[in-house]
C-alpha cells in the first residue's frame, strides 16, 4: 500500500517541477523588463546633473527635455550614454558649453540603459520611439 502513495506523490511533484521550469523562462523575463523602471533608472543615477524634469543645470549638465539629440537617431543617444561626452556642446544648434559626463556602460546594465533612453525620449513633452535592450547590446 505504501509504494503506489509514494509513486502518486513523487509523481505529482515531478509534475510540478515539470511545470516550472517550463514556465520559467517566459514568466521570469516578463517580470525582469517590468521591474526595470527608466524613470527610477533616471531619478537614481541621472536628475542630480540633469534635473528631475531634464530642465539641465548651467554648467553641470544640458537639458534633455525639448533636446533634438535626445529624441533624434536613437543610436547616437545609446552611444553617448553608453561611452559618456566630453567637450564643447551645441544643443538645439546652440552652444552650451563645456562639460564632462561619465560613461555607463558597465555600471548599469543594457535593460536599464534601454529604459532610461526610452524614459528621456518619450518625456517633458519629447516624443520619440523607444530603445530595446538588443539595440543596446549592438551598439558600441
Ligand atoms: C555628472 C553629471 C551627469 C550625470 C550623472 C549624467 N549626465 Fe548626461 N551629461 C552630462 C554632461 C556634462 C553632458 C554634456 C557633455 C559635454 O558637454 O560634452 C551630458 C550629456 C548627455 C547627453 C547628450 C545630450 C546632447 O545634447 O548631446 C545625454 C543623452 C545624456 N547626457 C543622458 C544622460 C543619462 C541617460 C544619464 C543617466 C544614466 C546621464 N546623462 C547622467 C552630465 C551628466
Amino acid at each position: 500500500m505504501k509504494r503506489p502513495a509514494l509513486v502518486l506523490v513523487a509523481g505529482v511533484l515531478g509534475a510540478l517541477a515539470l511545470a516550472v521550469v517550463l514556465h520559467a523562462p517566459q514568466s521570469s523575463s516578463s517580470a525582469f523588463a517590468a521591474a526595470v523602471d527608466g524613470k527610477e533608472v533616471f531619478s537614481a543615477n541621472c536628475s542630480g546633473c540633469h534635473g528631475d524634469k531634464g530642465q539641465g543645470a548651467p554648467n553641470v549638465a544640458p537639458p534633455l527635455a525639448k533636446n533634438s539629440y535626445v529624441t533624434g537617431d536613437p543610436k547616437n543617444v545609446i552611444h553617448t550614454v553608453l561611452s559618456g561626452l566630453n567637450g564643447p556642446l551645441k544643443v538645439n544648434g546652440k552652444p552650451w558649453g563645456e562639460g564632462m559626463m561619465p560613461a555607463w556602460k558597465g555600471s548599469l546594465s543594457n535593460a536599464q540603459i534601454a529604459a532610461v533612453i526610452t524614459y528621456i525620449r518619450s518625456s517633458w513633452g519629447n516624443k520619440a520611439s523607444g530603445v530595446t535592450e538588443k539595440q543596446v547590446a549592438s551598439t558600441k
